[in-house]
């Protein structure tokens, strides 16, 4: 196997996990389950901080070559209303029980992520395109980040180079 053949496999499988993930959050809100909301941003964090950190650190730098800075920093700026988003939504989801108000927003801030997981996967296209060596370059940046585990919104107090 190839590592462009490896990282397209492992990167649809982790936007199917987060997918998941967030399409049980709209459901977990809609149904104002604030504990079970809780669990959800919990793990879609959990997953998406090694998942972001590599696609930052090793993927998207790759491709501006391919797309120019102008699309790489609006992938970048997806990734900074992601985890604002999802700071919102940690602490919507603190609350004992949550308002109809709440509810929906958790609902409308958690649909405002999917897009980017079903847009990110078609980044596969490009990176295919790349050399295989440079695939694996990502697949080691993607061990890394997970060897660190560092979840969504920690990354992107600490390590992360931009502010969100
Ligand atoms: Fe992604």
């Amino acid at each position: 196997m190839t590592a462009v053949q490896e990282f397209t496999g492992v990167f649809r499988a982790e936007h199917r996990q987060v997918r998941d993930l967030l399409l049980e959050l709209v459901r977990a809100f809609g149904d104002r389950d604030a504990g079970r909301a809780r669990t959800l941003i919990a793990a879609v964090a959990e997953a998406t901080g090694p998942h972001i950190r590599y696609e930052e650190e090793a993927m998207c730098p790759q491709l501006t070559g391919i797309f120019g800075d102008a699309y790489v920093g609006k992938l970048l700026a997806n990734h900074d209303g992601a985890i604002r988003n999802a700071r919102e939504l940690l602490w919507l989801a603190g609350h004992d029980e949550l308002t109809d108000e709440q509810a929906r927003r958790g609902a409308e801030l958690t649909r405002q992520i999917l897009p980017h997981v079903s847009d990110c996967d078609g980044l596969t296209m490009m990176v295919e395109t790349l050399p295989d060596d440079t695939a694996g370059r990502i697949l080691s940046a993607r061990k890394a980040a997970l060897d660190a585990g560092l979840d969504l919104l920690t990354w992107a107090a600490t390590a992360r180079d931009r502010r969100a």
